[in-house]
């Protein structure tokens, strides 16, 4: 099986170890390899892929600019998979799609390229993610401001990046059908309560309650999984523990 995963970022190279463990071929396409989703003809140098996984990412805020980004990584995503007859998996999140969180600009974007992946590919798999355990250090460090660090208040229930790379992989290789999978984490905590824990980060926390509705949704539960999602370990305290 020949796997074309495009993003070449964390969650990307875990997904291709993943797959080449289970015997498929999978390799990787970004800017870094000239393959720009934003191109209004992507370069198609992706191989004859049976499965194409999006995992491109953009930090930004601005809903605009998320929309557009989300919007065409995924129809260059579609565009590859439906020129060979592939499969097309996407990364999401979970909760994205709900009202409440719709005044985050991130979250529009990857509402956007769920709603345009879903109306465009018959053969699509989204795998939507609570937000991951490396999430507090990725959040501190793009954070900060001189020694402090801001945190927005969230309730989460965080997974490991390998174990979403795990169901990603499984779904690639048929092991789960096609539709919408999502996973979490065993247990709820807060971002704040997980980057307390985190060592040596040299920066002072400085907790943000998100202002709006959508502040309010973030602490109240909108990012928790469904009765519905997978249940992945190991824990947040495991996962560092194991010095990951
Ligand atoms: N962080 C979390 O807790 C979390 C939770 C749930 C879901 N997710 C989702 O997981 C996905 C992957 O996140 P990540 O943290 O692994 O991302 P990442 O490490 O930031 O990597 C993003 C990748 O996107 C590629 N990329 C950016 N612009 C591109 C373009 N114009 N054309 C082609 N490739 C482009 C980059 O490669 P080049 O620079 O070489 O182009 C990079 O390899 C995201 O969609 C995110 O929403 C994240």
């Amino acid at each position: 099986m020949d796997v074309a995963i495009i993003g070449a970022g964390r969650l990307a190279k875990a997904i291709r170890d993943q797959c080449v463990a289970r015997g498929a071929t999978a390799t990787l396409h970004s800017r870094s390899t000239g393959f720009d989703v934003l191109d209004p003809e992507p370069a198609d140098r992706l191989g004859a892929p049976h499965v194409v996984v999006e995992a491109t990412d953009v930090f930004t805020q601005n809903a605009n600019r998320a929309r557009q980004f989300f919007s065409r990584s995924t129809r260059a995503a579609n565009a590859v998979a439906r020129a060979h007859g592939a499969r097309h998996v996407l990364v999401s999140i979970v909760g994205c799609t709900r009202p409440e969180l719709q005044g985050n600009g991130y979250y529009a974007g990857k509402a956007e390229q769920e709603r345009i992946a879903l109306a465009e590919h018959e053969r699509l798999t989204i795998v939507r993610s609570t937000q991951w355990h490396e999430f507090a250090r990725q959040n501190l460090d793009r954070m900060r401001l001189g020694p402090l660090a801001v945190v927005p208040s969230m309730t989460v229930q965080p997974v490991a990046l390998a174990s979403v790379a795990d169901v990603v992989a499984r779904c690639v290789t048929g092991e789960l059908p096609e539709g919408i999978h999502d996973v979490a984490g065993p247990e709820v905590t807060t971002l704040w309560e997980m980057t307390k824990a985190l060592p040596g980060t040299g920066a002072l926390p400085v907790a943000l309650p998100v202002p709006g509705r959508t502040g309010k949704a973030f602490r109240h539960g909108a990012l928790l999984p469904g009765p519905d999602a997978e249940i992945l370990g190991p824990t947040f305290g495991e996962w560092l523990m194991a010095g990951a």
